[in-house]
């Protein structure tokens, strides 16, 4: 698992998380897991969800045995394997958190792919892949958790600073996640007839998995700091605070929101 780091004290604890229940999907590794880790660390219950089951269920072992959880009583994390792309496993996926925990409060739609290809060059695969796991992904796991969340719910779509920021190679991601932006933004205006609230992260660099090729690339790199006014790139735990933030009492009049965690860079 990646980004591992220890809980800063300095993060808000928000008494009011402690008991409920949460669905995280690409929980296996990146931010995911790190959004797992620090909910079950504050006493929320985690359904973590991945198409990579066994890593899955390695990393909800890793989460477990963490020390360091701020809530005295850390939350269960209950691995599960979904493809986002098929809506009956999504379904799943809300029916299994109901079952272990005898409630769903959050969702956080987090699973997704990073291809590239320069505009001329997408194909047929490519662009339907994109768009099936980053936007029709997140719209089945809102469709799962709107039946079966109580009124109060929150769910939290990962955009991305590339929902406002083009960049060469990335027409296929861009374009998904201004979707999800967009799609988070209608989802706020019918479930909130419902009293659930939708909002999105949409981070910059983010050191996972997904953007090894920036460290690995020294030319990328340096773009990469360049076009990032803090000049330098984000760890999963700086996107936490803002994810609990979201989700919690203290947004309770903020939906169909996207919070830019980029160090500036949708500026640049
Ligand atoms: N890392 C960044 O810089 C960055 C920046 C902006 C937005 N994001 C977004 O944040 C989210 C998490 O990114 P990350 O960097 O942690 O990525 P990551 O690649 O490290 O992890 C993504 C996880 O999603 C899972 N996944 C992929 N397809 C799936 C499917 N069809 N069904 C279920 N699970 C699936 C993968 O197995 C993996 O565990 C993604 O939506 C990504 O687009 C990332």
């Amino acid at each position: 698992m990646t980004g591992r780091v220890q809980h800063e004290p300095m993060t808000a604890v928000y008494p009011e998380l402690p008991g409920k229940a949460a669905v995280v999907t690409g929980a296996a590794r990146g931010m995911g897991a790190r959004f797992a880790a620090a909910l079950a660390s504050r006493g929320v219950h985690v359904v973590g969800a991945d198409i990579d089951s066994d890593r899955m269920r390695a990393t909800a072992e890793e989460i477990s045995a963490e020390p360091g959880a701020v809530h005295e009583r850390p939350g269960r994390v209950v691995p599960t394997g979904v493809d986002v792309c098929d809506p009956d496993q999504q379904d799943a996926v809300a029916r299994l958190a109901v079952a272990e925990f005898g409630r769903l409060d959050f969702w956080v739609n987090n699973a997704g792919i990073f291809p590239f290809a320069a505009a001329e060059e997408i194909s047929a695969g490519q662009i339907s892949d994109t768009l099936a796991v980053n936007v029709q992904g997140v719209l089945f796991g809102a469709q799962a958790a709107a039946r079966h969340m109580q009124a109060g719910g929150a769910i939290v779509n990962m955009s991305s600073v590339a929902a406002v920021r083009v960049r060469r190679g990335r027409g296929a991601y861009c374009t998904s996640k201004a979707a999800v932006a967009h799609l988070t933004e209608s989802l706020a205006v019918e479930l909130g007839d419902r009293g659930i609230r939708v909002n999105a992260l949409a981070p910059g660099y983010i050191d996972t998995e997904m953007t090894r090729w920036v460290k690995e690339d020294p030319a990328a790199l340096a773009h990469a700091l360049d076009v990032v006014p803090l000049h330098r790139l984000g760890s999963p735990e700086e996107v936490v605070g803002p994810l609990l933030f979201l989700l919690s009492d203290s947004a309770r009049y903020v939906t169909g929101h996207s919070i830019a965690v980029d160090g500036g860079s949708r500026h640049v």
